[in-house]
């Protein structure tokens, strides 16, 4: 299975995956990592990749979305990818690209959906209150963060939180729960 991470940023993410297939995690065997798309030249996640000699390219989103989404849509077939995974991809796609790619597009977001969708979904559940937060990873449909729930990790929320401090307590379940629903994805095309 050809896997296509999609990234804008840090890419902690895709650290994690790519630790998961040196650790045995997720086995070359099945499945490898075939593209690494950014739609942002200098991002860290990019450089990883490269350091790492994973196929890289970068399609900078620009101001005509049909176009950007055109390109990475040939980017995919030429890599003959089978599953994109948006891992700190933060542009949103268009209906059509999505009905294009679905049940073939998973996404990874900070919170236990469906409670606070799109950006800054810590400091959302800081500001609701809430005692309990987490992560989700899911398919990716039409609309923001609201397509079929894969996978769900909760952590705490814990008295003096802050947002970094949320923020890095789900990220340790992100980087857990990200490598094994695509090794339950991978095993399912496989059984
Ligand atoms: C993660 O928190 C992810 O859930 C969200 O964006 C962040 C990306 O982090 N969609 P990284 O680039 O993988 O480090």
């Amino acid at each position: 299975m050809n896997v296509a991470v999609m990234v804008s940023g840090r890419g902690s993410n895709l650290r994690a995956l790519v630790s998961a297939y040196d650790d045995g995690r997720l086995d070359p065997a099945t499945s490898r990592i075939a593209l690494v798309l950014s739609n942002v030249a200098d991002a860290p996640a990019l450089a990883f990749a490269e350091f790492r000699g994973l196929p890289t390219q970068v399609i900078p989103h620009g101001r005509d979305r049909h176009a950007f989404e055109a390109a990475v849509d040939e980017a995919l077939r030429t890599h003959a990818v089978d599953l994109v995974v948006l891992a700190g991809f933060m542009r949103l796609l268009s209906p059509g690209f999505v009905a294009r790619w679905s049940g073939r597009i998973i996404n990874v977001h900070p919170s236990l959906l469906p409670s606070f969708r799109g950006l800054h979904a810590q400091r959302q559940a800081l500001e609701a209150g809430v005692t309990i937060a987490g992560c989700t990873v899911h398919h990716v449909d039409a609309g923001t963060d609201t397509g079929p729930i894969l996978a769900q990790a909760a952590v705490p929320v814990l008295p003096n939180d802050t947002e970094e401090t949320l923020s890095a307590r789900i990220l340790v379940e992100e980087h857990r729960l990200l490598p094994l629903v695509v090794g339950q994805l991978v095993q399912a095309r496989h059984d």
